[in-house]
C-alpha cells in the first residue's frame, strides 16, 4: 500500500485518502482519492495483487487492446508489488439487482448482454499466442462435492442426493474435457454481477483474471448465475442470441444450445460451491443459502433434462 503514494505522485497526483474495500479478494483493494496540481479531484480503485495472484496483470498486458474498451483501466504496474489503477465505477450491479423491479432487471440484463455480445464479437485472429484457452475441467465438480459434503454436517436439509445428481450429470454429459462446439471468442471469464458496473450510461467489466478464449456461452452462463428467475434466464437468452446476430457473430443454433447447457451446468456447480463457501464465511444466512441451493440444484436437473431431450 505504501507504493500508491509514490505511484500517484509519478502521475502528477497527490494522494488524499485511501479506504480498504473489504472482502475475500485476490489481493488488497483500496478506494483512493487524489488531486491534480490544478485541484481536479479523482476517485480511483487501486488493486494490489497478492503473491502468486498476479495473473490479471499478465492478461491485461497480453490483451489490453481488447480489454480497454470494456474496462476503465488507468494504469498497470508490473514491478513489485504488481497493481492496477482503475476509475472508481461506484457500486457493482449486484448491490441493487435483487431489489430492482422486473422492468429494471430486464433493462440491466439488456445492457449487460449488449456489452457481452460486443466483447464476444471482437476479431481475435491476432491475439497473443500465449493468451489462454479455457476448457471445462473436473475442478468445479470436485469443489462442489467437497463443499456439499461439509454442508451436510452443518444442516439437516442439505441432501446427499444432490452430489450424486450433479456427478451423474457430469458423467452423462461427458462434461469434463467437453469440447466447445461454438467458435472460440474472447471471454471475460467471470462476469457475475459483482464484476459488472453501470457507470456513465454504460456497462463496464472488472476482474479480468480469468479471461481466455472460449465459447461465448462460457461468459453468458456465468452471468446467468445471478438470475434466480427462469423467466429472466430465458429473457436474457433470447436477447443474447439477438445481439450476437446483430454483431455479426452467426452461430449454429445447435452448437449454441449444446454449449449453453454444458457450460450452464458446470458454472452452476461452481457457484453452488462458492455460495456454500460464502455461507461458511458468514456472508449468507442459513435461509439464504437454502434458497440459493434449492434453485441451483433444480436448475442442474432442468438443464440436464432439456439437453437429454435434445440429444435423443
Ligand atoms: N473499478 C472499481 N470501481 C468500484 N469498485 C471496484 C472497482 N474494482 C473493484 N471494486 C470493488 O472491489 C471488489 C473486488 O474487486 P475485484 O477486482 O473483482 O477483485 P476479486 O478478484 O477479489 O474479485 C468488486 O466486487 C468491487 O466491489
Ligand atoms: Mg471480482
Amino acid at each position: 500500500m505504501k507504493h500508491v503514494y509514490q505511484r500517484l505522485h509519478n502521475k502528477g497526483l497527490v494522494l488524499k485518502n485511501t479506504k480498504m474495500i473489504k472482502g475475500a479478494h485476490a489481493g488488497y483493494i483500496y478506494r483512493v482519492t487524489a488531486e491534480s496540481e490544478y485541484g481536479r479531484q479523482y476517485s480511483f480503485v487501486y488493486k494490489e495483487f497478492a503473491k502468486g495472484r498476479e495473473n490479471e496483470i499478465e492478461i491485461m498486458e497480453m490483451a489490453s487492446h481488447y480489454i480497454s474498451p470494456f474496462s476503465k483501466m488507468n494504469e498497470i504496474w508490473n514491478d513489485s508489488p504488481p497493481a492496477i489503477l482503475m476509475e472508481d465505477l461506484g457500486r457493482p450491479v449486484k448491490t441493487t439487482f435483487s431489489n430492482a423491479t422486473l422492468p429494471e432487471k430486464e433493462l440491466t440484463i439488456k445492457r449487460i448482454v449488449e456489452r457481452l455480445a460486443e466483447l464476444h464479437s471482437l476479431e481475435t485472429s491476432h491475439i497473443d499466442k500465449r493468451f489462454p484457452i479455457h476448457r471445462i475441467t473436473a475442478e468445479s465438480l470436485e469443489w462442489c462435492s467437497d463443499q456439499l459434503s461439509k454442508l451436510h454436517f452443518h444442516v439437516k436439509w442439505a441432501d446427499t442426493k444432490w452430489i450424486k445428481d450433479i456427478k451423474y450429470a457430469y458423467e452423462r454429459l461427458g462434461l469434463i474435457d467437453y469440447i466447445a462446439q461454438c467458435p472460440l471468442v474472447f471471454t471475460h471469464g467471470d462476469p457475475h454481477l459483482e464484476n459488472i458496473f453501470y457507470h456513465d450510461k454504460q456497462m463496464w467489466f472488472i476482474d479480468w483474471e480469468w479471461a481466455a478464449m472460449s465459447s461465448p456461452l462460457r461468459d453468458f452462463t456465468i452471468m446467468l448465475q445471478d438470475l434466480y428467475d427462469p423467466y429472466l434466464i430465458d429473457y436474457a437468452d433470447t436477447y443474447y442470441t439477438e445481439q450476437l446476430r446483430k454483431n455479426n457473430l452467426t452461430l449454429d443454433m445447435e452448437s449454441y444450445q449444446q454449449d449453453f447447457y454444458h457450460f450452464y451446468i458446470d458454472h452452476t456447480t461452481m457457484m453452488i460451491a462458492w455460495e456454500v463457501e460464502k455461507y461458511f464465511q458468514g456472508l449468507h444466512s442459513e435461509e439464504e443459502i437454502k434458497k440459493i441451493l434449492l434453485f441451483k440444484v433444480s436448475e442442474i436437473s432442468r438443464a440436464l433434462n432439456n439437453l437429454m431431450k435434445r440429444n435423443l
